[in-house]
């Protein structure tokens, strides 16, 4: 393959990554907000899938590159159960997420003593996996009705200063 040959593949592969919002939730309120982000990025004609963890392959995390993860938290501290899966494969599985990026808005109630424990947990993992954290994680008690709005901003000024490759193509 030329060098020629090789930027132009480069490119491609920049040109069609996407940034991947998944979800944890069992009551539904990190889902409205996991689609809130989603479709105010979209607006702004970026490439964006929402998505449940329970339909999602967990070893595909790997050639993602820009995922967002909006979780709430249940149990004692516990990743709700439509996350459980991915939630261990990346305790357990240690993969590599070095070319992945990543960010984390965690839901909960700051009545229980592990407030939105899921959420920094998953943040922990992803970069203990060797993920690079774009924006510091976000923690919003939804139960006293906290708006995603603040984290879509943030979202929506790192895509402006960094996210030029997940712009559809004019
Ligand atoms: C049984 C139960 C256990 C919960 N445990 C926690 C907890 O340990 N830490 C926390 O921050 N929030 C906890 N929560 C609060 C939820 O995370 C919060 O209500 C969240 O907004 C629910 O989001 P969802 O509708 O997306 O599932 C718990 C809620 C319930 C009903």
């Amino acid at each position: 393959m030329s060098i020629d040959q090789s930027h132009s593949l480069e490119t491609i592969a920049a040109l069609s990554s996407k940034i991947t919002i998944l979800f944890g939730s069992e009551t539904g309120t990190a889902e409205e907000f996991a689609f809130d982000l989603g479709t105010a990025v979209q607006s702004q004609d970026y490439r964006c899938e929402v998505g449940d963890f329970d339909d999602y392959q967990s070893t595909k995390l790997v050639d993602e590159s820009l995922v967002i993860i909006v979780t709430s938290t249940y149990g004692n501290g516990e990743a709700p159960y439509n996350a459980e899966e991915m939630y261990n494969w990346l305790e357990t599985q240690e993969p590599d997420l070095s070319s992945v990026r990543f960010a984390v808005c965690a839901l909960g109630d700051t009545g229980y003593p592990a407030f939105a424990q899921a959420g920094k947990d998953f943040d922990r993992l992803l970069e203990e996996n060797g993920a690079t954290r774009i924006l510091p994680r976000f923690e919003v008690d939804a139960c006293f009705d906290e708006s995603v709005e603040p984290f879509i901003e943030l979202v929506q000024g790192w895509l402006v200063e960094h996210g030029q490759n997940y712009k559809k193509a004019a």
